[in-house]
């Protein structure tokens, strides 16, 4: 369980899960859901534009709320593994989900338990999560759920903010001091170097997406970047 689950993610009723989903939808489903589909659509347009396709295949996803994601994926053929810490979210549903999806509920068992998969998915998704998780936390999701990735799989995250002095001002306001819910910035460059050279990185505005290499890929970028002596890769 990641450490402020307990304290703000257990939503009580339908516009309480929509709220804690995106407060800009005041615990109005139908706000939500219409949020959710302009986010989905300039993700979709942004993805085109690095020339990577929509998500579609076997998705796994961190995060994953009221489970919008299925209803806005429109490949019938996706299959989609949604965890979040509780079920609480999907109750809360207007209809169930759809047959392509499971839903697994966070802990260090059903973590073990999709490890024991093959890594046979093709995107790992999580949004509006990355707000609230710090740099550690962020990468310890995106390298262990990424070993679910098949080679040339893909991560898709949305919602996070840049570690800026602009933004970090704009948060450093004493209403944070005394504020319970978590919000954190992360620091792109210090993630994608964490991340090297299993991902490589292919875009971090709108959206951070991330490329899992093929095999050989990764192989010889290692046995490259072993080569490099460390005064010179500090200097890169
Ligand atoms: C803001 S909601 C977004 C839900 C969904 N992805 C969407 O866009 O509608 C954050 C989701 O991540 C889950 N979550 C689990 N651990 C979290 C954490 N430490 N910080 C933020 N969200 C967390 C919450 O239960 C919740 O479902």
């Amino acid at each position: 369980m990641l450490k402020n689950d307990e304290t703000f993610w257990v939503p009580t009723k339908t516009s309480n899960a929509a709220c804690k989903s995106w407060g800009g939808s005041e615990g109005d489903l139908a706000k939500l859901r219409e949020n959710s589909a302009t986010r989905w659509k300039a993700i979709r347009h942004k993805l085109s534009r690095v020339g990577v396709p929509a998500p579609s295949g076997k998705i796994i996803e961190f995060g994953s709320g009221m489970g919008l994601l299925d209803d806005l994926l429109d490949d019938s053929c996706s299959c989609l593994v949604m965890v979040d810490h509780c079920d609480a979210y999907i109750r809360e549903r207007a209809r169930p989900l759809s047959a392509r999806c499971r839903h697994v509920l966070w802990s260090p068992e059903g973590l073990a338990r999709l490890h024991a998969e093959p890594p046979s998915y093709d995107w790992f998704i999580s949004l509006a999560v990355f707000w609230h998780v710090e740099d550690p936390t962020a990468a310890a999701l995106i390298r262990e759920l990424g070993k679910l990735l098949k080679p040339g799989g893909h991560v898709l995250i949305h919602g996070w903010n840049s570690a800026t002095p602009e933004k970090v001002r704009e948060m450093s306001t004493q209403h944070r001091l005394f504020d319970t819910y978590p919000t954190y910035v992360l620091n792109l460059d210090l993630l994608r170097e964490t991340l090297e050279p299993d991902y490589q990185e292919l875009c971090r505005e709108t959206i951070l997406l991330y490329r899992k290499p093929e095999m050989e890929t990764i192989g010889r970028r290692k046995s490259l970047s072993a080569m490099i002596p460390d005064f010179l890769r500090r200097r890169a």
